[in-house]
């Protein structure tokens, strides 16, 4: 990006902006905004806290905004406020080479302003791991029946995968699309890494539960399954979860509704099949959002997702009722670690033309992401 930025302080290290007033972070982050002006986008996922959020060009959950970095990408930069799987997903998308040939080879940068924000979910599939399994399972099944849908909570190498082996993304608001495309396709799918948006999707569709199994990666044998229950199973379900969500217990529900008469409970997909089947409403961040802007004054919710989301929604709907399902605080550690001077450095670092915290995806694995992430917007 051009260094043409004057009345920006020359770009320090990190160091420096910690412990700065938050009032003269957020003064310096929208100086940086109103001289890039539409050169830069800032996207922010619901997650973020609020004084981040403000910032924020578009926020939205995962698909849209997956959708605004493919769709944006006429910007020279794109500074994603949420995690490291958001920012390479932007990355693949954003600089598809069509577009970058279009621009006459100019990539758009991707910045994520804390390089240790990371899913602790992703974390829990890495592609040694899932070529392994596949190669287990095709012992056991013809892997030519089934299809791989990752979760976009992953690696972009995993994504990769799926695009080499005629699969697909999805994200929490088109798992059952995504799904319905999967199995027009083959007889079974192999679904990473969040067993429980796995199974919380099939089951709605009517897949029984004895024709699901879970894959355990550190398990030698057969990820931990029988031969038997490999080829009844059309769903195969990683053993990955969410921290944050494993969090929310069904007890929580049951205690809330003891408390609360009138109350809804409304769950995030990543929630354990027990807490969504005592739930009334289970959907992605965007439509935990929607339900509560939709709803009458009067309404009482108890929702079981991120803390900051909810905390928001509380604030910015007074004249409702709004709980948070856990006793005990859920919130993403790793999305926090998006904060003001984080975002402050990034921002400066990128006018004065020394960007740090590049996410670069490598052009072998985007080219095969890519495959996958446009089946996925595609369906949906
Ligand atoms: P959404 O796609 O629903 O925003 O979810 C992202 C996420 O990481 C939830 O934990
Ligand atoms: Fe990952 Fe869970 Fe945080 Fe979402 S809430 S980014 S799935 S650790």
């Amino acid at each position: 990006m051009a260094t043409a930025v004057t009345d920006v302080p020359l770009a320090a290290p990190f160091a420096a902006y910690r412990g700065l007033d938050d009032a003269l972070l957020e003064d310096r982050i929208e100086a940086v905004r109103r001289r890039l002006g539409r050169r830069l986008v800032i996207l922010g996922h619901h997650y973020q806290q609020d004084g981040v959020i403000a910032h924020a060009d578009y926020q939205g959950d995962s698909y849209q905004l997956s959708k605004s970095a493919a769709e944006r990408s006429d910007c020279e930069a794109i500074v994603f406020c949420g995690v490291h799987f958001m920012a390479e997903t932007a990355d693949i998308l954003a600089n598809r080479p069509e577009q970058v040939a279009a621009r006459g080879g100019r990539r758009v940068d991707v910045v994520l302003p804390d390089m240790a924000a990371g899913c602790s979910m992703a974390d829990m599939a890495a592609i040694g791991q899932v070529e392994d399994a596949w190669a287990d399972l095709g012992t056991v099944i013809d892997t030519g029946e089934i299809t791989p849908v990752t979760y976009i909570n992953s690696a972009a190498s995993l994504k990769a995968f799926c695009g080499r082996h005629g699969g697909i993304v999805c994200t929490s608001s088109n798992a059952r699309a995504v799904l319905e495309w999967a199995f027009e396709r083959t007889k079974r799918v192999l679904f990473f890494p969040d067993q429980h948006l796995g199974r919380n999707t099939a089951r709605r569709m009517g897949v029984p539960l004895d024709e699901m199994c879970v894959w355990n990666p550190h398990d030698p044998a057969l990820g931990g399954n029988s031969r038997e229950q490999l080829e009844a199973s059309r769903v195969i379900l990683w053993q990955g979860h969410c921290s944050v969500h494993a969090m929310f217990k069904p007890e929580h529900v049951d205690a809330i509704r003891a408390n609360l008469p009138g109350v809804k409970v409304l769950v995030h997909p990543e929630c354990s099949m027990e807490v969504v089947d005592k739930a009334d409403l289970v959907g992605s961040t965007s439509y935990i959002l929607r339900q509560v802007e939709e709803a009458a004054a009067g309404s009482v919710w108890a929702i079981g997702t991120e803390l900051h989301l909810v905390k928001r929604l509380e604030k910015n709907h007074p004249r409702q009722t709004i709980r948070f399902l856990s006793p005990v605080v859920c919130m993403c550690a790793t999305m926090y670690r998006i904060d003001l001077a984080h975002l402050c450095w990034s921002l400066e670092h990128l006018a004065a033309g020394s960007p740090v915290n590049l996410i670069r995806v490598d052009d072998e694995t985007a080219r095969w992401a890519v495959t996958a992430l446009e089946r996925m917007l595609a369906v949906s």
